[in-house]
C-alpha cells in the first residue's frame, strides 16, 4: 500500500520525506490556504522533494476551465496529478486531460457509483473521502471495500483507489485490508503510526539492560 501524505505544508513534507514512507502528496484549496503562500509555487516546490504523485487541484467548475487550469498545472512538472472534482464538469475534463497523458485524480467521491464514474472517465486515481463520510454516520471504509470489489470485477480498470479523509491508524490499517491502492493521510497520522506503547517500554528495558551488560558493539 502507498502512503501519500496530505499537506501543502513544505515543512512537514521535508522532514516526514526523510522517514521514507511518502510515496506521494494531495493538497487541496483548504489545505494551501492554511500555509498563506502562492498555490503554484507550493506546487513546484512540493514537486522539487518529491518524486511521486504530486496533486494539484483545479479551481474552475467548468470543464473548459478546468482543463486549461489543468494543463498549466501538469505543465509545472511530470509529476502533477490535476484534481478535479467528481462533477459531470470535472468527469469531462478528466478524460480530456487523462487522454492528453495527465496523471488525474477525481476527488471528493462519496459513492461507489461516483467511482464507477471516474474510472469511466480515465481518472488515475479516485479518491472516496471516508472521514467526511463517518462524519455523518456513514460507512466510509465500507464505501472503500463496495469499490474495491467493482474495481476487482473488471481487470480493464486502471483506477487506483486514494482513500481521502482518513484520520486514524485504524482507517490506514482497514484500508489495507479490503485491498486499496494508496492511503493519503494528514503528517499527524503517519507519525501515530509508528507508535506503541509497549514498542517505547521495550526498548527502554532493553537499553537499560545492555548498559548493565557494559558491552558496546562499534
Ligand atoms: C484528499 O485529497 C483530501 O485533501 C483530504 O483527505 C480531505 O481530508 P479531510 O476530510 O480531513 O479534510
Amino acid at each position: 500500500m502507498k502512503f501519500f501524505l496530505d499537506t501543502a505544508s513544505i515543512n512537514e513534507i521535508t522532514s516526514l520525506n526523510k522517514t521514507g514512507m511518502v510515496d506521494g502528496i494531495t493538497t487541496n484549496p483548504s489545505l494551501v490556504a492554511k500555509t498563506g503562500q502562492s498555490f503554484l509555487d507550493i506546487i513546484a516546490d512540493i514537486c522539487k522533494i518529491i518524486d511521486g504523485p504530486v496533486s494539484a487541484e483545479v479551481a474552475a467548475t467548468d470543464a473548459n476551465n478546468m482543463i486549461k487550469e489543468g494543463h498549466k498545472l501538469a505543465s509545472i512538472s511530470d509529476n502533477v496529478a490535476v484534481k478535479v472534482p467528481l462533477t459531470a464538469d470535472g468527469l469531462i475534463a478528466c478524460k480530456a486531460l487523462s487522454d492528453a497523458g495527465t496523471m488525474v485524480n477525481v476527488t471528493l467521491c462519496f459513492s461507489a457509483a461516483q467511482a464507477i464514474l471516474a474510472a469511466k472517465a480515465g481518472a488515475t486515481f479516485v479518491s472516496p473521502f471516508i472521514g467526511r463520510l463517518d462524519d455523518l454516520g456513514q460507512d466510509g471504509l465500507g464505501l472503500i471495500s463496495e469499490i474495491h470489489t467493482i474495481f476487482s470485477n473488471y481487470p480493464e480498470i486502471n483506477t487506483q483507489i486514494l482513500v481521502a479523509s482518513a484520520r486514524s491508524p485504524r482507517h490506514v490499517v482497514e484500508s489495507a485490508k479490503i485491498g486499496a491502492d494508496i492511503v493519503t493521510i494528514p503528517p499527524s497520522t503517519l507519525r501515530q503510526l509508528f507508535n506503541h506503547p509497549l514498542t517505547d517500554t521495550g526498548l527502554k528495558a532493553f537499553m537499560s539492560d545492555w548498559e548493565i551488560s557494559g558491552q558496546t558493539i562499534l
